[in-house]
């Protein structure tokens, strides 16, 4: 098996051509590292250090130097995630505003502390730091969607079936 064939057993001949799109609008491929690790995260859900390791060989880094870039943006995720991942701001603002009994509710409620997933895999509540809406703190990320204002007493509502589409 060549190289190029162990990289396509690791990443799809989509995430490949996802990530090559990337890569024509960047002059070193280093410079498409974060979207890479987005594009496989997107399929995946998380990055493993198989897909890790195939990623670089695609960006022609080593799997150390995109490790450091994938550890450091914390939105990229290196182990197993539920599939829905919680990011409570802790920053200053939103801890003036009570993240903390925030983040109290919520593990009430789920059954997890911070960094943990669910047993039916539904939610990973991960710390964040500022999400840039400040004035609306306190806040949070379910999946793609912003929280503004959370009331920590009713923070439960939104882990109810449809509260989503509310
Ligand atoms: S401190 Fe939480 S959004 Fe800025």
């Amino acid at each position: 098996m060549t190289m190029r064939q162990n990289l396509i057993a690791v990443l799809s001949e989509g995430e490949i051509a996802e990530i090559d799109a990337e890569l024509a609008h960047v002059p070193i491929p280093a410079g498409a590292a974060i979207d890479a690790l987005k594009i496989v995260q997107a399929h995946r859900g998380w990055i493993s250090d198989e897909s890790l390791k195939a990623i670089a060989q695609h960006l022609g880094m080593s799997a150390a130097e995109l490790d450091g870039i994938a550890t450091f943006y914390t939105l990229i995720f290196r182990r197993p995630v539920g599939e829905k991942v919680i990011l409570l701001c802790n920053s200053v603002t939103c801890w003036m505003k009570g993240c903390d009994s925030l983040q109290q509710n919520i593990s009430d409620q789920l059954g997890i502390g911070m960094g943990e997933t669910t047993a039916d895999n539904a939610y990973t509540l991960l710390p964040m730091t500022c999400l840039g809406a400040c004035d609306k703190a306190p806040v949070l990320m379910i999946g793609d969607d912003l929280h503004e204002d959370v009331d920590p007493q009713s923070v439960a509502q939104l882990f109810q079936p449809g509260a989503e589409e509310q």
